[in-house]
């Protein structure tokens, strides 16, 4: 099997990164610039994650270049590394919520972007009353580079960035080293339909814009698999359109969506499983009081108990989620594949068996 992304591979500073650290530190000056939708996010944010952007500089705010939202719940205390942090929109957001006791690291290798992250450290300090966030510039690719050890992070988020680096293969290797066992990797970005020409990444804009280097789902799920995460999970997804006309007839061809996926550094099985397992929330993350949402079809109502595969089970008891559920059954019988329910009224399988 021939995962394509690898013929892309070239190391930090060559003429891709150059044109996005062009763009994004020289070309773009806000987000009113962006020319599609592909860099952008039209949807509101939850109360709580609306709150805390009140609470970040207005000039920080100016510069996000983000696809989604790519903050989990149940951050308090964790250590969280931001890939492609730019001006620093999602770090201080999630300085707030990993809170005096968590960390965040923004890493970024625009120092235009980084500029602007820095320049309000000691001014978020003093509005959140301690001091928990900090911005090294480097690459992706080589976080060992910028100081980030091995098994060292609870959670690695990352907005509308994967798809900028040349080097796919080499930034979830990097992922996957960095994360702690139980660690989730969660994270927004572009996606496309199909491979896309390799001419296309000599064109700017495209790149810039979050389009020529998408991911093909397919080989990013190829790319998961061979970092040992056989089971990922969509949490939303959602077309993206392209008005400007001249891109539209360089690479409308292809269909994209913006994504939100998460993934842990776990053995799971490369199917799901039905091992009898039951899953019950116990309605314990503060923003998250009646319904805890693992992916785009597993909803967890708060006392409800859900007949989960051995996957979904293994997430549920073995990662930062772990207080949140009771998790009962193990797997030392085994009841064949696990069965896909059809997602219910409200898109979510709630009600029994549902599978990833
Ligand atoms: C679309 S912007 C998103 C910025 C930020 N995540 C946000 O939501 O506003 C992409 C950012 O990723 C950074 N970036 C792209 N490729 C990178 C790489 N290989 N290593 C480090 N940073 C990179 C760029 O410098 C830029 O700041």
């Amino acid at each position: 099997m021939t995962v394509d992304v690898s013929e892309e591979s070239r190391t930090p500073g060559t003429s891709v990164e150059e044109a996005v650290k062009d763009y994004y530190g020289k070309v773009l000056a806000s987000s009113a610039d962006l020319k599609t939708s592909a860099c952008c996010t039209d949807a509101a944010p939850p109360p709580h994650i609306a709150a805390a952007l009140g609470r970040v500089h207005e000039e920080v705010l100016d510069r996000f270049y983000g696809c989604g939202s790519p903050i989990p719940p149940a951050l308090e205390g964790a250590t969280v590394l931001d890939l492609g942090c730019g001006s620093g929109r999602d770090a201080y957001v999630l300085a707030q919520l990993v809170g005096p006791t968590g960390r965040v690291i923004g890493v970024d290798m625009t120092d235009e972007q980084l500029a602007v992250a820095r320049r309000h450290t000691d001014w978020q300090a003093q509005r959140f009353g301690y001091a928990n966030v900090e911005f090294r510039r480097g690459y992706i690719e080589d976080l060992a580079a910028a100081g980030i050890g091995h098994a060292s992070v609870d959670v690695v988020v990352s907005n509308c960035v994967v798809n900028l680096a040349p080097d796919k293969p080499r930034v979830l290797a990097e992922i996957f080293r960095v994360l702690k066992e139980g660690g989730e990797l969660y994270f927004s970005d572009i996606f496309a339909d199909r491979r896309l020409p390799a001419a296309l990444m000599t064109d700017p804009v495209l790149v810039g814009e979050c389009l020529a280097g998408a991911l093909y789902t397919e080989d990013f799920r190829r790319l998961l698999e061979r970092n040992g995460c056989t089971d990922a999970r969509t949490v939303t997804a959602s077309p993206v359109t392209i008005d400007d006309p001249d891109i539209d007839r360089k690479i409308g061809f292809a269909a994209f969506t913006s994504r939100t996926v998460r993934a842990f550094k776990l053995p799971l099985e490369d199917r799901c499983e039905d091992y009898g397992q039951v899953a019950v929330y116990r309605g314990t993350v503060p923003e998250h009081p009646h319904a805890f949402d693992l992916d785009d079809h597993h909803r967890f109502r708060t006392g409800k108990p859900v007949l989960v595969c051995g996957n979904t089970a293994d997430i549920l008891s073995a990662t930062r989620y772990a207080p949140h559920f009771t998790v009962t059954g193990d797997k030392s019988a085994h009841f064949g594949l696990f069965p896909c329910a059809p997602a219910d009224a409200e898109g979510t399988a709630d009600v029994g068996a549902a599978c990833c």
